[in-house]
């Protein structure tokens, strides 16, 4: 175990907050079981309590001590994890995950993070570990270590730099309960899922995933979306052929690199304190699902 990793493992044990790297997006991370510890990320991040949090757990066989992960949701599991897919799944162990950290639902998030520090944090503590995303209630998602270090570093006994996050957007949050149904896209596509599971039901009722009820990922200046033209005092972000500036989500219009720079562009962008910031467009296929949704957000269209 590195220093860094132990050190970590004993700020959880002893309720304090840890900042964690993942695959997808910073965390800020509590033991699950500790309520105290837990109310410590809600006070840190400013969110709702109706909004529940993520359990990470080091691999199938720990989310199954503490949920019931039917036959679709092993499927997915076995294919995804450790990667970015989180399962709504029914609880199983009320004692492992408490009920602030479920904001008193009888379900559970869960995932197991393939980031190599997060691994050997989950590895080492045993439990699973709540780990919302490290940024302040409506803020875009860290994705360098400085940017959660500056978020909610305040709060954390002990920051991990694991580098940048190489996928960059949250994980893709998939309920498989009585229907298997997509609550939040991200960075495993729709398609991936439905070449597991078959066609998904709608996300339907908001309140099936409280935390899309919020404005999310917005930075201080408004964004402009499907932007084709850059107006004065803009700062205009890219993408592919359609280059404004020096700003581009990925010259090559490569999608995973598009999700990759999504978070960090925003942030450097919003330094500049322009009037507003301009996005091109960016194609809906595949792994566009999920970065058009964060930019709706970010733009005030949805939430
Ligand atoms: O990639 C990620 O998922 C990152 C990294 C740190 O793992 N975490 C993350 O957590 O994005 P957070 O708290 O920002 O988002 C969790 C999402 C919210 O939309 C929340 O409403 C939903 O998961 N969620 C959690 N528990 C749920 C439950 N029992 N039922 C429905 N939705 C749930
Ligand atoms: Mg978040």
């Amino acid at each position: 175990m590195t220093a860094g990793v132990a050190e970590a493992v004993a700020a959880l044990r002893a309720g304090d907050l840890v900042l964690l790297p993942t695959e997808t997006v910073y965390g800020l991370a509590a033991d699950a079981a500790n309520p105290v510890a837990v109310a410590k990320i809600f006070e840190a991040k400013g969110r709702p309590h109706f909004n529940p949090l993520i359990s990470h757990v080091f691999d199938l066989d720990a989310a199954g001590r503490i949920a019931a992960l039917d036959e679709r949701a092993r499927r997915l599991a076995e294919r995804f994890w450790p990667g970015p897919l989180t399962l709504v799944v029914p609880l199983l162990d009320a004692s492992a995950v408490c009920d602030l950290a479920r904001a008193g639902l009888d379900t559970v998030a869960v995932r197991t993070p393939s980031h190599p520090l997060a691994r050997a944090v989950l590895g080492a503590f045993g439990g699973p570990v709540v780990a919302p995303s490290a940024n302040r209630s409506g803020r875009p998602s860290p994705t360098r270590f400085v940017d959660a270090v500056e978020e909610t570093g305040f709060a954390a006994a002990v920051a991990l730099d694991g580098g940048d996050c190489t996928v960059g957007l949250e994980s893709t949050v998939v309920a498989v309960t009585d229907a298997v149904r997509l609550l939040r896209p991200g960075a495993v596509t729709r398609s991936e899922i439905e070449a597991v599971v078959g066609p998904l039901e709608d996300g339907g009722d908001p309140r099936r995933s409280p935390g899309r009820l919020a404005v999310h990922y917005a930075p201080d200046a408004p964004v402009r979306i499907d932007a084709v033209d850059r107006r004065d005092g803009e700062v205009f972000i890219g993408f592919g052929d359609l280059d404004l500036g020096s700003r581009n989500l990925s010259r090559s219009g490569d999608l995973r690199e598009a999700a990759a720079n999504l978070f960090s562009m925003l942030r450097d962008a919003d330094r500049e304190r322009p009037s507003a910031i301009a996005v091109a467009p960016v194609p809906h296929a595949g792994l566009g699902e999920a970065i058009n949704d964060r930019l709706a957000r970010a733009a005030g269209k949805i939430g």
